[in-house]
């Protein structure tokens, strides 16, 4: 999704991609095969290259040191990308910031084993109460890695899982938000930055599957105290390029910080229709260090809905029905293979009216998921 951004922008991209089938190396033609937790791969992919940025977040962080040691311009730097590759370093620096987050501690094996990580997650669990939540520090992604802890044997089996893979966990307090909302913002070298309207996200199963933009009924105060929170993350942390603050919203409307991502998020996937500047293209502009792009609105409401995998291997007959049905809904899909809960593609409409965007929006993407027939 970044590459129509860099076309328009005549901005030439390469990809390091483990393999030709990944989503960017079916449409960048410069491509580089390698892995990127391979040091030998990614250095020599990075000669050849102005300046580094990412779709993920797991290149290793020696790596990263490696690449601007040899003074390669690494976008975000990995002093900052850390924050979204680990949720322990993370809460420890927002905490110290002052940067609302529920309550967390760490629950390292000190040497003491599976059992001293029991222990100190009973000793959280007296203060915060449970249930609450169990998360691997590293590599999470659509809640795999998150674990709402009802009792002592299922902290027990989670704990020796964690242990087994060799895993570190942390606990927070089980937030009962009422919603959960993304405030996006894109920083540059020099210090400019941008803020998107603040968005509403839902998921279900910890998948994300439909983000409202703006977030509805938000009113204007914490709007922008959530822009507040994201710039505020963005300068203290030193981010360059695209960063994604995903909070939690309680029914007195408090904000606290659920965690971060230092990339075009899919938090932000709405702006590719219905922003002025799309997030991948100040995400391009941002690491290339060129003034930002307005993050305005071009519609009152827009409403994203993922398309996971689900039944459908061949969309073709869907396409017919959906385009055919809304000629307004704006369709994007991957290029993935199709697995059951993968996030294969997204649609977006873009309107005045919120139900209606809604409708049609999730409507669309159950159906390209083979979810509905009609
Ligand atoms: N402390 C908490 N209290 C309540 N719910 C939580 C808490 N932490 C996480 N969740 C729920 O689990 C979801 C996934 O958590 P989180 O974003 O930390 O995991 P992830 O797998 O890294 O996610 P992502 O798909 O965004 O990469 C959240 O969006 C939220 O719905
Ligand atoms: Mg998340």
């Amino acid at each position: 999704m970044m590459q129509p951004a860099a076309i328009a922008l005549g901005v030439r991209l390469r990809v390091l991609a483990t393999g030709p089938d990944e989503s960017a190396a079916q449409v960048i033609p410069d491509v580089a095969l390698g892995a990127h937790d391979d040091p030998q791969a990614v250095l020599a992919f990075a000669r050849s290259c102005d300046v580094i940025t990412f779709d993920h977040e797991h290149v290793p962080t020696p790596v990263l040191e490696r690449l601007i040691e040899l003074g390669v311009a690494v976008r975000p730097g990995p002093g900052a990308l850390v924050h979204a590759q680990d949720k322990s370093i993370m809460r420890e620096r927002l905490s110290a910031i002052g940067v609302p987050c529920p309550q967390w501690a760490h629950l390292d094996d000190s040497g003491d084993g599976v059992e001293g990580v029991i222990a100190r997650a009973t000793e959280f669990a007296k203060e915060a109460g449970w249930p609450f939540i169990l998360k691997t520090a590293r590599g999470g992604y659509d809640g795999k890695g998150v674990w709402r802890i009802e009792d002592a044997q299922q902290l027990r089996e989670v704990a020796q899982g964690a242990a087994t893979r060799g895993v570190k966990l942390i606990a927070e307090a089980l937030v009962p938000f009422t919603r959960e909302l993304s405030a996006q913002v894109a920083r540059s070298p020099h210090g400019q930055a941008v803020a998107y309207p603040v968005v509403e996200t839902v998921q279900r199963e910890g998948i994300c599957r439909e983000v409202y933009a703006p977030a509805p009924g938000l009113d204007a105060d914490r709007s922008a105290e959530a822009q507040r929170i994201a710039l505020t993350i963005a300068r203290e942390l030193d981010v360059t390029g695209m960063l994604a603050v995903e909070l939690f919203q309680t029914a007195d409307g408090a904000l606290s910080v659920n965690e971060l991502a230092m990339r075009p998020h899919n938090s932000g996937h709405w702006s590719i229709d219905a922003a002025v500047t799309s997030q991948f293209e100040n995400h391009l502009r941002a690491v290339l260090d060129l003034p930002l792009g307005a993050p305005t609105p071009q519609a009152p409401v827009a409403v994203m809905a993922n398309v996971l995998g689900l039944d459908l291997p061949d969309v073709y007959p869907a396409y017919l029905h959906c385009m055919a049905r809304d000629p307004g809904l704006k369709i994007h899909m991957y290029g993935k293979a199709v697995k059951p809960g993968r996030k294969i593609g997204h649609v977006t409409v873009l309107g005045d009216d919120f139900e209606d965007c809604v409708e049609r929006a999730t409507h669309a993407a159950a159906y390209l998921r083979g979810e509905i027939d009609e």
